[in-house]
């Protein structure tokens, strides 16, 4: 597809992955139209493109963003992910990622946008009954996070029937690392994430906690498949390509395929930090299941995707660098 000239609504292109993503696809040629609320996001995060700052659930907002600038496809990240929040507040949840996911289709309905990329999560398979996970592992969510996402997913052939909306849904394992260039990273907060928590408790910041040491894993704690940012972000413009192309709707799991234990993590953030990263054991948190990787073949396949930050060294390294130089994240710029 010929990307000249073509606008992207990226929703929740302040936050994390969606600023990665309008980085690559400013890169692939699309002009880029950021649409984020700032809840979580950072406008100074929001530098590849055109800023409107709104709702997701303000239908009349995100219809007037689509028409003003002409917009041919969105790519839907703003959502809450926060999974132990999902849990004791699941009405913010289902209003801001169902009712807001659903208003910004309803919206694209009304202005005739027809290709919609969709962040969802291996949230969506809940406990694995096997690994790795394949797109086609049933999909039961243990929390509300997860069960938002997947109450998406399952409107999107309704609106692919009524409205010819297209779409992908890409189920992210673990998304991490940062810009390669140090541009952008992860500044979310608080932070639930491992690496840049791991990362604080080696700039000294609080100590980690270790969710459990007693998982039928090799070293006793939780194997995570970590993904880079970029790699995600290189994965949606080649999703919106292939939608563009062939008209085929689908879901897709982003993840290496490889896992990675907790314990591995921090010895990788040792190792390239060069610092000690204190840690203390803590029980283990419930729904977190032992093992999740995924199996990465049909992006493989189909995208001709494949991640050029595999290992989990270049991951944690484009992190470092990130916090390194930005300690206080987007805050001080
Ligand atoms: N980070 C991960 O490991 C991971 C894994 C799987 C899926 N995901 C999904 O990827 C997406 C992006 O995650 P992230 O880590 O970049 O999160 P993030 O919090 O950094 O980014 C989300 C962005 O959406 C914006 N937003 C939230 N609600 C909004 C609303 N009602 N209106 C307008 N903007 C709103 C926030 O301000 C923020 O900028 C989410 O949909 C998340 O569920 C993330």
């Amino acid at each position: 597809m010929d990307a000249s000239g073509r606008a992207v609504l990226v929703t929740g292109g302040a936050g994390y992955i969606g600023s990665h993503a309008a980085k690559a696809l400013r890169r692939a040629g699309f002009s880029v139209v950021v649409y984020d609320n700032l809840a979580a996001g950072h406008r100074a995060a929001a530098k590849y493109g055109d800023f409107v700052q709104g709702d997701i659930t303000d239908v009349g907002a995100v219809r007037d963003a689509l028409r003003t600038h002409d917009i041919f496809a969105v790519m839907h990240f703003a959502a809450l992910l926060d999974v132990g929040e999902s849990v004791r507040e699941p009405a913010r949840y289902y209003r801001n990622n169902v009712t807001g996911a659903l208003a910004v289709l309803e919206a694209m309905a009304a202005e005739s946008v027809k290709l919609f990329i969709f962040s969802s999560t291996c949230a969506t398979y809940g406990e694995p009954i096997e690994t790795p996970i394949t797109e086609s592992h049933p999909q039961n969510p243990i929390n509300s996070y997860g069960e938002t996402k997947l109450a998406v997913e399952r409107a999107l052939p309704h609106f692919e029937r009524a409205y010819s909306i297209k779409s992908i849904a890409l189920r992210y394992f673990n998304a991490a690392g940062a810009d390669p260039d140090g541009e952008i990273g992860e500044d979310h907060s608080p932070e639930i994430h491992l690496i840049p928590r791991a990362i604080d408790a080696a700039m000294g910041g609080p100590g980690l906690l270790v969710f459990g040491d007693d998982y039928p894993t090799p070293d006793g704690t939780c194997l995570r498949d970590y993904v880079h940012v970029t790699d995600l972000a290189d994965a949606h413009v080649r999703a919106l390509d292939a939608l563009a192309d062939t008209g085929r709707s689908g879901a897709y799991n982003l993840g290496t395929g490889h896992p990675h234990s907790v314990r591995e993590v921090i010895e990788a953030v040792a190792r390239v930090t060069g610092r000690e990263v204190p840690w203390s054991l803590a029980p283990r948190r419930p729904g977190d299941p032992a093992v999740l990787y995924a199996a990465p073949v049909k992006a493989h396949a189909e995208l001709h995707w494949t991640p050029r930050f595999g290992e989990l060294g270049a991951i944690v390294g484009t992190a470092w660098n990130w916090h390194r130089t930005h300690p206080q994240g987007y805050r001080e710029e």
